[in-house]
């Protein structure tokens, strides 16, 4: 990096909305414990804010630290402010997310995502490190970060524990985009509102033909999204193209699809690296390499325009300069629990109407933009609604019902949630964690409740990981665990022939581990890309993603030195175990999975056994999915829902594994659980409600109504 590239975007900084309101906001932050703080996207919150305060002298008693509800947000925004201060990332601003910790002891302004606070909050309460903490992106509600609201507003209930330690109390601030302030305003105790003004200029929104209410679950928009961007491209004025579409192989689609077209409109041109017919295509995703994601961020060569095709992600949490039009698909990619499969599941889905504003205003930030919509009006008001759900009404609890229990907090029903789950999602959670005893019959969290916390992973993967090492064979489990943890990492490619060989390969792949069972398939990949001389070469002749396998060695270390902390404690369970190598592994992950357990109803479909009785199919995926013979059982990783049920990563049982481990999907007795949450109700309010509940069995009966 130049010396002149740094002091641009220094320079560039002073511009931004906020820069006019820098000694305000020093002084609001100073002037009270919570701070609601909002403008619109793009007017520097993110960036800024966080520098003012360095530089007002807040890291001399703590860090600042500053969370996203997205990764790729925490890592590319603490690179743009490392740059900005002039400084190497990972010393004095550094970034830390799941499994990549880019920090160091000279760190005094952290970036990281909402879990990686909570686990923090976990080892240290107080947060004492800290001197502002800066929960951003509010408005996305993620879970996490509701809970950390949670969390926060709870410290400062009890002002003995919030300033436990420290020289100055904890500063919060709250950011925002422009929604919901009023409401964030009066759950933090009526704090005040710093409102950056913005300069927002018009958008004029256009909707299409293609996706109409019929179309839901259709994945035809693609190929309209990509016409949509060439026409725009061809017809409209210089400015940069902004595509949403929903995840990484729609995106990578969406690429392809353009360069061929592009390139076919016109040959006159040379076609130079991602550079066609003046058309720079850049997607944008989650999972990509960071050095592809800075590229996003800077200005295309003269004359030429970019077009960038992302996730949401570009909706709030990243801005990219020059945008000047939109091209919205109208869906998005959503974890929402399916009822049907009684499973959380990535489902793609209509945005809401909220959303569909966000998207449109980014082609609004400097001059007036347009946005091309390609869904009609009647989708509009059919199929999106008005706001999005937050996650914590639509996704499994489990891991941070865990997670508060913990903390100490045994009441989860009566937690400050901003929006309450329903109760029957909380009921849910304890639940499973009853069922992987990481809690007991009265809601109390158990010693390996405690050692399950430790890992971020789902907790029943963690249950088969403990098991394992109990039996001193985490060697199989581990790396199985790391696979699990990162993007897909079989390739496959598009060319039918191309596919054809891929597939031959990852058979032999199967074979390797015994042909029977897609987690032994897993450990083999690992172990074999490990042992060999050239990993990426092995990668590369075996359809293998290496990014994914490089990150998977470094998930499984990471995850081995928290086991080999644990260990070190004395009370780490130890068991033995005398069957063969091959059912000792298959048995590990008995003790995780038995909540994903099938049964062979007839032919080819399986029936679930956890109360559910989905019918499910082994997906084609599968190393499994022509075997016929010894298929009673299985367990499988997860769930791919289409017009069918299909159940992937797969391993047969045998049903004497689980037998004596089913029975707890059924006896559980959720309202005894439960009674531990409302622990502070009167017995004659329990009993009352247990009567009310029995006779009726209402699930809507939600807690106010009783207490
Ligand atoms: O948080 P908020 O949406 O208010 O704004 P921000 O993310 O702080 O962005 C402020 C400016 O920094 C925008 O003009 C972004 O385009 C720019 N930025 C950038 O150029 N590169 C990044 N990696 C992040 C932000
Ligand atoms: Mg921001």
């Amino acid at each position: 990096m130049s010396k002149s590239a740094r002091w641009d975007s220094k320079d560039e900084s002073k511009h931004l909305p906020i820069y006019q309101h820098k000694h305000n906001l020093i002084q609001a932050v100073k002037n009270s414990t919570f701070l609601v703080v909002t403008g619109e996207t793009g007017s520097g919150k993110t960036t800024q804010l966080p520098q003012y305060l360095h530089e007002a002298g807040f890291c001399k008693k703590g860090n600042i630290g500053i969370t996203q509800p997205r990764r790729v947000a925490a890592i590319t925004v603490a690179q743009r402010v490392a740059q900005e201060m002039q400084c190497t990332l990972g010393r004095e601003v550094g970034y830390q997310v799941r499994f990549d910790d880019c920090t160091s002891q000279d760190t005094v302004v952290k970036y990281m995502t909402d879990g990686c606070l909570l686990r923090e909050i976990l080892a240290d309460p107080g947060l004492s490190q800290y001197s502002v903490v800066i929960l951003d992106e509010v408005h996305e509600r993620s879970l996490n970060t509701d809970i950390l609201l949670g969390l926060l507003k709870k410290l400062f209930s009890s002002p003995a524990k919030a300033s436990k330690g420290r020289s100055r109390p904890l500063k919060v601030v709250v950011m925002s985009a422009t929604l919901e302030t009023d409401k964030l305003s009066a759950f933090l105790g009526n704090c005040p509102v710093f409102t950056i003004p913005g300069r927002t200029f018009p958008v004029t929104c256009m909707f299409g033909t293609a996706v109409g209410p019929k179309d839901t679950e259709s994945t035809g928009y693609v190929k309209e999204v990509v016409k949509m961007a060439l026409d725009v491209h061809s017809s409209e004025m210089a400015g940069d193209i902004l595509v949403f579409l929903t995840g990484q192989s729609e995106i990578e689609r969406a690429c392809d699809l353009l360069f061929e077209k592009a390139e076919a409109i016109d040959y006159r041109y040379d076609v130079q690296d991602q550079t066609v017919e003046g058309l720079l295509i850049l997607p944008l995703y989650g999972s990509m390499p960071t050095d592809q994601q800075r590229q996003i961020f800077q200005p295309p060569p003269p004359g030429i325009r970019k077009c960038v095709v992302a996730t949401n992600i570009a909706a709030t949490s990243l801005t990219i300069n020059g945008i000047k039009y939109i091209i919205d698909s109208g869906f998005v990619k959503q974890l929402n629990h399916n009822s049907r499969v009684g499973m959380d599941i990535l489902e793609v889905v209509p945005i809401s109407k909220s959303e569909a504003q966000q998207r449109a205003g980014r082609a609004g930030r400097t001059s007036a933009g347009k946005c091309f919509r390609i869904y009609t009006k009647e989708f509009w008001e059919k199929c999106m609604p008005e706001y999005t759900v937050p996650e914590i009404q639509r996704t499994s609890l489990t891991a941070v019902v865990l997670t508060l229990k913990c903390l100490g907090i045994h009441d989860v029903i009566r937690f400050p949630y901003l929006d309450s789950p329903e109760e029957r999602f909380i009921l849910e959670a304890l639940k499973q964690l009853f069922q992987f005893d990481a809690i007991d019959r009265r809601g109390r969290v158990t010693q390996l409740g405690e050692l399950m916390v430790e890992f971020p992973l789902h907790p029943g993967l963690t249950r088969a990981v403990l098991k394992a090492a109990s039996l001193s064979c985490q060697d199989m489990l581990l790396p199985v665990a790391a696979m699990l943890s990162v993007e897909n990492i079989f390739i496959r490619p598009g060319h039918p022939d191309k596919q054809k060989e891929a597939d031959k390969i990852h058979r032999a792949l199967a074979a390797k581990s015994g042909g029977m069972n897609d987690f032994a398939t897993l450990l083999t990949v690992f172990q074999l890309c490990k042992s060999s001389d050239r990993p990426s070469e092995w990668c590369r002749q075996n359809w293998i993603h290496w990014r994914a396998l490089k990150s998977a060695f470094s998930v499984e270390t990471q995850l081995r030195e928290i086991l080999l902390r644990l260990q070190q404690k004395r009370d780490f369970p130890v068991e033995t175990f005398d069957g063969n190598k091959g059912e000792l592994f298959r048995q590990c992950l008995c003790t995780g999975y038995f909540t994903n357990v099938a049964r062979r109803s007839v032919g080819k479909v399986f029936c679930t056994m956890d109360g559910h009785g989905s019918m499910v199919q082994i997906h084609p995926s599968s190393s499994l999915f022509d075997q016929e013979a010894e298929l009673n059982w299985v367990i499988f990783h997860d769930v791919l829902v289409t017009s069918r049920v299909y159940i992937r990563t797969v391993c047969p049982i045998r049903y004497d594994w689980v037998k004596d481990l089913l029975p707890k999907l059924h006896e559980v007795d959720v309202y005894e659980l439960s009674s531990v949450a409302r622990e502070e109700v009167t017995d004659e309010e329990m009993m009352k409600w247990e009567t009310r509940e029995a006779a009726k069995r209402q699930p809507e009966v939600s807690a106010e109504d009783v207490m």
